[in-house]
Order: C-alpha cells, then structure tokens, then sequence
C-alpha cells in the first residue's frame, strides 16, 4: 500500500492508503473523498478528476499522454504545471508520500 495525502479544496487533509497498480483516482473513489467525482470511471474523456499535484511532487511523477493534456483544458481552472487527471496516474512504489490538492470544484 502506499500513502496518498488528498487535500480539499477547503484544506481539509485525507491520508490513506491506496494499493500499487490502482489509479491515484481510484484510490479517492474507494475511499470515498470528496472532491474527485471521475464521471467517466477513469477512461480520461470527463476531466472530472483534476487535481493539482503538491510542486514539490510535480517533477517525480510519469509524464502527461497527449489524451491526458487534451482533456485537461476541460478542466477547470487548470495550471499547466500542476493539473493532472488523476485517472492516468498509477499508483507505484515511487509515489510514497505523494500529495495533492482538489480544485474549487470540477468541471
Ligand atoms: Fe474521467 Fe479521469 S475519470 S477523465
């Protein structure tokens, strides 16, 4: 299992732990919190699962697919540094520790 911080929007925390292979959205659906909604269950054509990556995070994680940066502008208010749709990204050993932060609100 590795540990996630999901932080709201409101800058309440949620630390869980999610299992490797699984998706960084799967593991805020399973334990159901708030502010990831993933309407289209991780096929990455709603970007209702945006969220801001923690900077100091940004650079260790695997790089956006072109679908991945295409959907993103249906995010709202994406930060082309930060955003990503946390259905692409796939929970491994080396995102121990990983946080990130929900949008005012999705799409
Ligand atoms: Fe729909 Fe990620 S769950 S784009």
């Amino acid at each position: 299992m590795i540990q996630i911080t999901y932080v709201e929007h409101n800058g309440r925390a949620h630390v869980v732990d999610v299992p490797q292979g699984a998706t960084v959205m799967e593991g805020a659906r399973d334990n159901g919190i708030p502010g990831i909604e993933a309407d289209c269950g991780g096929a990455c054509s709603c970007a209702t699962c945006h969220a801001y990556i923690d900077p100091a995070w940004v650079g260790k994680l695997p790089a956006k697919q072109p679908m991945e940066k295409d959907m993103l502008d249906f995010a709202h208010e994406p930060d082309p540094a930060r955003s990503r749709l946390t259905c692409q990204i796939r929970v491994s050993e080396a995102l121990e520790g990983l946080v990130l932060h929900m949008p005012e609100r999705q799409a």
